[in-house]
C-alpha cells in the first residue's frame, strides 16, 4: 500500500477537529489513558500513573490549551496540544502529540501537526517549541519533518518551529479530513508539561 492509499483509508475512517472546551476534554483524558506504558513514558517524560493523566487532562480543560484530535467512531485516537504561551518562561507556546499505537505510522501525527501549525498561525504565534526525549525517534522524525531544529541537552531534545518560515497555511476550519489533507500530510515533553506538573502538585512558581 502506498502513502496515498493509506491516506485515503484514514480519510474514510476518521475526522480531525478541535475539541470543544471543556465538555469534550474527557475524550482527551480517555485517549491519554489508553496509551501503553512506553508511549506514556515518551509522552510524559516518565510520569505514567492514571491519576497524573487525569489531572493533566483536567488542567488542559481550563487553561486555554487547544486540542486538535483525530477521531474515529467518536473515539479520540490522536491528539495535538497547543499550550498557551503564558505557561512557558519565555512565552513560547509549547506543543505535544500523541497517537495511539493502532493508528501510528499512517500519517495521523503529520495531519495533526499540519492542523496545529494552522491553528497557531491563526492565533498570531510566530514560533512554537517542542521538547521530547532524546530516544524518541518517532517524535524527532515528526518534528524534523515540520522544520524543528532540535538540540540535545540533559536527555531531552528541544526544538523551535519558526512559523514565519513555513509555507502559508490552509484556512483553519472544523476539519473533515480530506484525501488531499492526508496526502499533503504524508508528504511533509516538554516544558509545558513540567510547568503543568509543578502546578498540579503545587510546586510551581505560579502555582
Ligand atoms: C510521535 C507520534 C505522535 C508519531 O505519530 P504517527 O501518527 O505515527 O506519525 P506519522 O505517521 O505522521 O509519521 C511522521 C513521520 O515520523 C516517522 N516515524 C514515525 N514513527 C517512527 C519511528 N518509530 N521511528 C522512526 N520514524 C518514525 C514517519 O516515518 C513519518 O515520516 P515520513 O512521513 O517521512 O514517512 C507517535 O509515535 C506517538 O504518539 N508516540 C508516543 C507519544 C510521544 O512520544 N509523544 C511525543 C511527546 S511530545
Amino acid at each position: 500500500m502506498n502513502h496515498e492509499d493509506i491516506s485515503r483509508s484514514l480519510a474514510a475512517r476518521g475526522t480531525v477537529r478541535t475539541l470543544r472546551q471543556p465538555e469534550e476534554l474527557p475524550l482527551l483524558r480517555d485517549h491519554l489513558l489508553r496509551l501503553d506504558r512506553d508511549s506514556r513514558y515518551d509522552r510524559f517524560h516518565g510520569f505514567m500513573d492514571d491519576s497524573f493523566i487525569e489531572r493533566y487532562a483536567e488542567k488542559c480543560a481550563d487553561d486555554g490549551t487547544v486540542v486538535i484530535a483525530y477521531i474515529e467512531g467518536g473515539v479520540v485516537r490522536g491528539a495535538a496540544e497547543l499550550h498557551p504561551p503564558d505557561q512557558s518562561p519565555d512565552s513560547l507556546p509549547e506543543i505535544a502529540f500523541s497517537v495511539e499505537a493502532c493508528v501510528r505510522r499512517q500519517g495521523v501525527g503529520s495531519i495533526l501537526f499540519r492542523k496545529l501549525i494552522a491553528e497557531a498561525r491563526s492565533k498570531g504565534y510566530h514560533s512554537l517549541r517542542i521538547t521530547t526525549g532524546v530516544q524518541n525517534q518517532a517524535m524527532r522524525a515528526l518534528a524534523n519533518k515540520f522544520g524543528a531544529h532540535l538540540t540535545f541537552r540533559h536527555g531531552e531534545s528541544t526544538g523551535n518551529i519558526d512559523l514565519t518560515a513555513q509555507p502559508q497555511p490552509e484556512p483553519v476550519k472544523p476539519a473533515i479530513v480530506t484525501p488531499a489533507d492526508l496526502a499533503r500530510a504524508m508528504i511533509g515533553f516538554n516544558r509545558a508539561y513540567w510547568k503543568l506538573l509543578l502546578r498540579m502538585y503545587g510546586w510551581g512558581r505560579t502555582a
